[in-house]
C-alpha cells in the first residue's frame, strides 16, 4: 500500500528540514526550496535512514511559474496528507528604507504562495476528508515591533486565513486539521540570512530550538490545535499582548524593536 504524502515548502533549512525528519518514518515527503544541493543532501540521509520516499522539488515560490507548477502537483497528488506551508525569510530595517523587492518578495512568498499551495490542497483533501495543513506564522502575528512591518503583517495574514480556514472547515463538519504555528525567537538559519545578531534580539532564554519548535506542532497537530505557540514565555507574551489596551501595546512594542534597530540609523531623508 502507498504511504501518505508531506509536502513542506522551506524543508532546506531550520524547522522546515526538522519537520521533514519528524515525519521520515511514516510518510513519503515532496522537500521545496530554492537550494538543490541541500534538498538533496536531506533527501540522501532520510532515505538512508527510513527507507521512505522523498522527492525533491527545487522552486522558487515568489516565482509565479514555479507556483503554479507546484499547485498543480498539490491539487493532483492522490496520497496527500500534510502541507506545511513553511518557506519564508526577515528583513532588516524600516519599511520605507528597506527595498521594496524584498517587501514584495515577503508578501509573495508568505501570502500568495501559502494561499495557492492551500487552495490546491484544500480541492485534493477536502473532498477526501483526510488531512491537514501547517501554517508556519509567527509570534510576531501577536507581537509587532518597528522594523518588522511587513513581516508581522504577512504572519498576522496568516493566523486569520488558518482561522478562516478552520471555520469553514468546522462548519462542514470536515475532519481535516489546521493549524498556525507561531514560534518565537528560534535557531535556524533565518537570522543567518537577515545579517542580524542573535544575541542583541533576546536572551538565551527566549531562543528555542527548531526541534522544540516542530514537536510543539505536531503534538498540537495530533490534538488538534489551530493555534500552536511553542513555549511558555511566547505563550504568556502573546496572551497578555492580546489583552492590552492599544496604547499600552504599542508602548510596548517599540521599546522591544529598539534593539532590532539600534544598527539601522533613520534616513528621514532619503536622498530624493
Ligand atoms: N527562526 C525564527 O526565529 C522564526 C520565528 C518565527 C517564525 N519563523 C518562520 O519559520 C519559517 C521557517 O524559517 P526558519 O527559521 O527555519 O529559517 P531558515 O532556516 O532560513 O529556513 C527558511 C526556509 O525557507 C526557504 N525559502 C526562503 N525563500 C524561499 C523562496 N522564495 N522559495 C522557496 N523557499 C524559500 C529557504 O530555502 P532556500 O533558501 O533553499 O530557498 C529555507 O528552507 C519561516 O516562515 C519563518 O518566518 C522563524
Amino acid at each position: 500500500m502507498s504511504r501518505t504524502l508531506v509536502a513542506i515548502t522551506g524543508a532546506s533549512s531550520g524547522i522546515g528540514a526538522i519537520f521533514a525528519r519528524r515525519l521520515a518514518a511514516e510518510h513519503d515527503l515532496l522537500l521545496i526550496a530554492r537550494r538543490k544541493d541541500r534538498l538533496e543532501q536531506l533527501a540522501n540521509e532520510l532515505t538512508n535512514a527510513y527507507r521512505t520516499q522523498v522527492e525533491i522539488l527545487p522552486a522558487d515560490l515568489s516565482v509565479e511559474a514555479d507556483l503554479q507548477s507546484l499547485a498543480e502537483r498539490m491539487e493532483q497528488e492522490p496520497q496527500l496528507a500534510l502541507l506545511i506551508n513553511n518557506a519564508g525569510f526577515g528583513t532588516k530595517g524600516r519599511f520605507w528604507e528597506a527595498a521594496l523587492e524584498g517587501q514584495e518578495q515577503m508578501h509573495r512568498l508568505h501570502v500568495m504562495a501559502a494561499m495557492r499551495l492551500t487552495h490546491a490542497a484544500l480541492r485534493n483533501m477536502v473532498p477526501r476528508d483526510v488531512g491537514g495543513i501547517i501554517n508556519v506564522a509567527s509570534v510576531s502575528a501577536f507581537v509587532r515591533s518597528p522594523g518588522t512591518t511587513s513581516y508581522a503583517a504577512t504572519k498576522s495574514w496568516m493566523t486569520a486565513f488558518t482561522e478562516g480556514l478552520y471555520l469553514e472547515l468546522q462548519g462542514i463538519h470536515s475532519n481535516l486539521v489546521v493549524q498556525a504555528l507561531c514560534p518565537g525567537f528560534t535557531y535556524s538559519e533565518f537570522h543567518d540570512t537577515m545579517a542580524v545578531s542573535r544575541y542583541r534580539l533576546a536572551g538565551a532564554a527566549f531562543w528555542m530550538s527548531a526541534e522544540e519548535v516542530v514537536d510543539a506542532s505536531l503534538e498540537g497537530l495530533r490534538k488538534r490545535k489551530l493555534f500552536v505557540i511553542p513555549g511558555w514565555r511566547y505563550r504568556l507574551l502573546a496572551g497578555i499582548f492580546s489583552k492590552l489596551p492599544v496604547r499600552m501595546r504599542l508602548a510596548a512594542e517599540a521599546a522591544g524593536g529598539r534593539a532590532r534597530l539600534k544598527d539601522v540609523p533613520a534616513a528621514k531623508a532619503l536622498g530624493k
